[in-house]
């Protein structure tokens, strides 16, 4: 068994009869979502999904597990997710896969959050290996641009590779700047400062769910707890 898939497992662990549960996106959380409708289909759980993605949508219905619109609910049980980059506080770099304003959403609204990860994903800082996605409506996507070099950055346009030409669309319709700063900027205030460029709908600095996280790290052998 591979550390992401080891660490999905353990995750579905976390879920209990009856709970809302937010369901990521990407490779590590493709091993919890598989998981927790095994455990819908062997164990007769009842769990009601809340998708943060398409490709999380069409993955969760494949797998039969009921679907609720994050436009139906008031809060999320738990919320399982990977990430891009986790440091010592739990702040994360996500949005790998562009799907990282869907995402926030669900943290946002989450009673516990469980952050799903291997080794290779723990960093001393955030930025080390990660741009930060930045999701801007396509009209404002100059502007944002000049407004993220202001703020030191440096953005460059997301294109899409193999069944599309042209730029990465989002799941909203919007398009995706990657954006590198400066070693070990002022995170916090660039987490605020971009959420202020008008034409920004999102972006993958999630620094504020710390507190109600605990962070699961795979590797070849077991599943470190960080509470
Ligand atoms: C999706 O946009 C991302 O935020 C993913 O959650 C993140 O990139 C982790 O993906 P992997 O588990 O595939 O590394």
């Amino acid at each position: 068994m591979d550390a992401k898939q080891r660490v999905g497992l353990k995750a579905a662990e976390y879920v209990k009869d009856g709970m809302i549960v937010g369901l990521g996106t990407g490779s590590t959380a493709t091993w919890f979502v598989r998981e927790v409708a095994r455990r819908i289909r062997e164990e007769k759980i009842t769990v009601t999904g809340v998708s943060s993605s398409l490709a999380c949508s069409l993955l969760a219905k494949a797998e039969g597990i009921p679907l609720v619109p994050p436009d139906q609910i008031d809060s999320v049980d738990l919320y399982v997710d990977g990430a891009d980059e986790v440091d010592p506080d739990k702040g994360m770099i996500k949005g790998r896969g562009a799907a990282m304003v869907g995402e926030k959403l669900l943290a946002e609204a989450c009673a516990s959050f469980i952050i799903i990860a291997d080794e290779s994903k723990i960093v001393p800082r955030l930025g080390a290996k990660f741009p930060v996605p930045v999701e801007v409506m396509p009209s404002a996507s100059r502007l944002v641009a000049r407004g993220i070099e202001a703020l030191g950055g440096k953005p460059t346009l997301r294109m899409a590779a193999g069944g599309k030409d042209g730029p990465v669309v989002s799941d909203n319709g919007n398009l995706i700047l990657d954006a590198t700063f400066g070693p070990d900027p002022d995170w916090r205030a660039l987490d605020a400062a971009l959420n202020a460029l008008p034409g920004v709908v999102g972006h993958g600095l999630f620094l504020r769910y710390g507190a109600k996280s605990t962070l699961l790290v795979g590797s070849a052998t077991g599943v470190r707890v960080v509470i």
